[in-house]
């Protein structure tokens, strides 16, 4: 990487859309998709970590996803489990971190084993630290720690209730990236991205590799934040 560190995003947030839409191109299923999204996850770690960027956040599963088809919703479970069990613990002899934010109870009951088990072996604040959101939903997020607070009893600050996010701990994420066409977040860390850079590309998530990363790094590094001030 050639760029100074100080142009480089310490998070990093992708929302891995298009995967059915590359699937339909190809006249397939959408699982196929599915399973080219999880190929591209694996590659695009492993040279994520190379850059230097500190997180990465990526939104697998948002919780209006719950209401697709149940025979995709169990072929993304799959993938999960896949990964959860083969890649996952690969990567953690490695410095990795892996995390998952969201409401898992709903998932198949092994999945959200699997999940846990990886998370609690993971250590926090390793070199590289990889996030999964999985049932992931900002307002949920927000909703649930609002109980929490409210619970508590106290004044709330932007402080004391951040704690009760899904990410604390975790820095904001300093760009989002989303893949497949759309510009929008649906849903995705709305508190958190308050001064998150937003980087949207018609490329769809399968197809989404070093290269495009890069491109993303190098407009992230030409953006002026200023943060509210002159
Ligand atoms: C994103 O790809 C992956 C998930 C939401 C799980 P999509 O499945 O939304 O793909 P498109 O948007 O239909 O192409
Ligand atoms: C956002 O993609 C969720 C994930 C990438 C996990 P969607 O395909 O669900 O988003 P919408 O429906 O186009 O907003
Ligand atoms: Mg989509």
């Amino acid at each position: 990487m050639a760029r100074s560190s100080s142009h480089l995003p310490v998070n990093v947030g992708i929302i891995m859309d298009g995967n059915g839409r590359w699937a339909k191109r190809r006249l397939m299923p959408r699982s196929y998709g599915h399973d080219a999204g999880m190929k591209r996850i694996i590659k695009l770690v492993d040279y994520v970590r190379t850059t230097g960027v500190k997180y990465l956040t990526l939104y697998a599963l948002s919780t209006e996803n719950l209401s697709r088809p149940e025979d995709e919703l169990n072929g993304l479970y799959s993938l999960f489990r896949k990964y959860f069990e083969e890649y996952a613990p690969k990567l953690m002899d490695d410095d990795v971190a892996i995390s998952v934010i969201g409401d898992i109870s709903v998932l198949p009951e092994d999945v959200a084993m699997k999940m846990r088990e990886v998370c609690a072996r993971s250590g926090k604040n390793a070199p590289f630290n990889l996030i999964f959101a999985v049932n992931y939903g900002s307002r949920a997020e927000i909703v649930r720690a609002a109980n929490f607070a409210s619970r508590l009893g106290g004044n709330v600050t932007e402080e004391n209730f951040s704690r009760f996010l899904y990410t604390y701990g975790v820095p904001d994420p300093d760009l989002i990236i989303r893949t497949g066409g759309e510009v929008r977040l649906s849903n995705f860390l709305l508190w958190q991205a308050a001064y998150a850079e937003l980087y949207f590309t018609d490329t769809l998530f399968p197809d989404f590799d070093e290269r495009e990363f890069n491109k993303a790094l190098k407009e992230f590094s030409r953006r002026n934040r200023r943060f509210g001030k002159v």
